[in-house]
């Protein structure tokens, strides 16, 4: 099969020549999409008819095992009944807006500030795979820093400083400081992780930071050098020139490596219009471990 990307931001981002991700199962088809991935850092599908079980199959298929732990999972039941298949909308389980003051609801809008997905986790997210099954007649856009490109223009004494320091992740954190906390009981189903500031790679020379706004605090530092180096990361790698951003169509299956990027949902009236799509984002293992723990 022919595979052919197009490339959408200066620095990253491709749109992939017209294919059915149902039907793509031979492994060179499936290898040259992981070095799309590993190449442009956030791929798109346009005109995807993909059933729940289709979107997981393809995920599978696509890269290994399958993250289940969701901050939302210790809110609520997910209303597809798989906690594989994240509920990314502003819809309860009567099909209906959620409330303002719904707690689904809260902590879902905190995905309009820059995160990479499940960092809060160990392992943590390695591709999201975000399919759109009902859109808003508004935009309501997804946008995405590339954290390769901004760590290339970091000077040298810069990197040299940050290469060997490690993260502590929590979602806790991040949605306190959105004036969300989560119930004692709920925290403790959340403990955070620890990744370093500075990902690298086996299959790319290129090194990525490593952020969000779960990053709570830098291990080898004091806290408050550590969030004072974390915020002037986070402002640096959101700079125009690393961004880019995604306009949702119906069908529409956009996949993110959080390795290499950050991302965030754009605001649009979510109390008028509803917005429904699922997310289905696999576990950073090793590949081999992987197709073991798959198997
Ligand atoms: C996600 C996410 C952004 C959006 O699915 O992890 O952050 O635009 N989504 O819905
Ligand atoms: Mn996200």
């Amino acid at each position: 099969m022919t595979i052919i990307f197009k490339q959408l931001s200066p620095t990253f981002m491709a749109e992939v020549s017209s294919l059915d991700l149902r039907t793509m199962q031979d492994q060179p088809s499936l290898e040259r999409l992981r070095a799309g991935m590993t190449e442009y850092g956030v791929l798109v599908f346009k005109g995807q008819e993909l059933s729940f079980q289709e979107q997981l199959d393809f995920a599978q298929r696509l890269d290994g095992v399958l993250h289940a732990k969701t901050s939302s999972s210790v809110l609520v039941k997910n209303r597809f009944g798989n906690e594989a298949l994240t509920d990314i909308s502003n819809v309860g389980a009567d099909g209906a807006i959620l409330a303002a003051d719904d707690r689904r609801r809260m902590n879902g809008i905190s995905n309009r500030i820059w995160h990479t997905d499940a960092s809060f986790e160990d392992p943590a997210g390695r591709y999201s795979m975000l399919f759109a099954r009902n859109i808003p007649p508004v935009r309501a856009d997804t946008e995405f820093a590339d954290m390769r490109a901004a760590y290339d223009a970091l000077d040298d004494k810069m990197k040299a400083t940050i290469d060997s320091l490690h993260v502590h992740h929590s979602i806790a954190y991040s949605r306190h400081t959105m004036g969300f906390d989560f119930s004692p009981e709920e925290k403790a189903k959340l403990p955070g992780a620890t990744h370093p500031l500075v990902r690298v790679f086996s299959d790319s020379p290129r090194k990525a930071l490593y952020l969000a706004s779960h990053a709570e605090r830098v291990i080898e530092w004091p806290v408050p050098e550590g969030r004072l180096l974390l915020k002037d990361l986070i402002e640096h790698a959101t700079r125009p020139e690393f961004l880019g951003h995604h306009e949702w169509a119906l069908g529409d299956l956009v996949i993110w490596d959080n390795r290499t990027t950050m991302h965030r949902a754009r605001p649009f009236d979510d109390k008028a219009y509803k917005r429904e799509l699922t997310r289905v984002t696999t576990l950073d293992l090793p590949r081999q471990s992987a197709v073991a723990q798959a198997a």
